[in-house]
């Protein structure tokens, strides 16, 4: 057998063992009708009233001012946003709601809805806890998160809880790769987070705690893990390397 050959045999054999002690991370199936089909339940449904409480409709007010006359529809992200705030989810009856408010047709709103993942349509939860998937939280380990996530809030990606208190998402990249892996609880995030971190947070939250969010790790933001290795001195101060013609007389 050739060196070469068996060079090759070797590494197909190595890539073999990382990949069975190593769960591959997959993409739960969302099914069509999950993703931009609304189904009537006893939870949603249009007989099911919503009102924003005062604060929020105070809030959407001036927001809405914000516009132009006959503008006023591109207020939508803004009343969705409150929606979620005030009840942590978005359901068909507020969408009605925002519809009658802003003067647009009702398939509009529901258009907006399907379209950006961060509107929840169904109940996630007292905790929204995301964890990211995008490749630099993957080779951080977001598989090994994410199990601990499941195991901590018992309960899968893309459920809820038995308590109601969690609902766990898979998402994309959430902008902070630097401090991957990334988890990201309603809108707090928990950067450079281990399996230990994951069981510390959930905890915390349980018993009715906010854990501090940003680096678990200790660094104060996304500075390198091993420690500074460039602006190790104080930046020089204005006019540094100015040429003394141009300095005022
Ligand atoms: S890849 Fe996870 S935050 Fe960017």
């Amino acid at each position: 057998m050739s060196l070469l050959l068996r060079n090759n045999l070797g590494l197909r054999a190595a890539l073999s063992n990382v990949i069975c002690s190593r769960k591959v991370s997959t993409t739960p199936q969302l099914l069509s009708d999950q993703l931009v089909v609304h189904r009537d339940t006893p939870d949603n449904n249009p007989d099911i009233p919503f009102q924003f409480t005062e604060a929020n409709m105070k809030r959407l007010t001036a927001l809405v001012q914000n516009y132009p006359e006959g503008s006023q529809v591109s207020a939508i992200s803004m009343a969705m946003d409150l929606v979620q705030r005030q009840i942590g989810w978005i359901p068909i009856s507020a969408q009605h709601k925002i519809a009658e408010l802003l003067s647009m047709p009702r398939m509009r709103v529901y258009e907006w809805a399907t379209f950006y993942t961060m509107c929840k349509r169904t109940y996630r939860g007292k905790f929204n806890v995301k964890v990211c998937k995008t490749t630099p939280c993957m080779l951080r380990g977001s598989d090994i998160i994410l199990r601990a996530v499941e195991e901590a809030t018992c309960c899968c990606v893309g459920s809820v809880s038995p308590d109601k208190m969690f609902g766990v998402d898979l998402v994309e990249c959430q902008g902070a790769c630097a401090n991957a892996p990334v988890l990201v609880v309603d809108d707090d995030y928990y950067e450079d987070v281990t399996v230990s971190d994951v069981y510390n947070i959930i905890q915390t939250l349980k018993s009715g705690g906010i854990p501090p969010c940003g680096p678990q790790s200790g660094r104060y933001a996304a500075e390198p893990a091993c420690g500074l290795t460039t602006l190790l001195t104080c930046p020089p101060p204005p006019g540094y390397c100015v040429q003394p013609a141009l300095f005022k007389g």
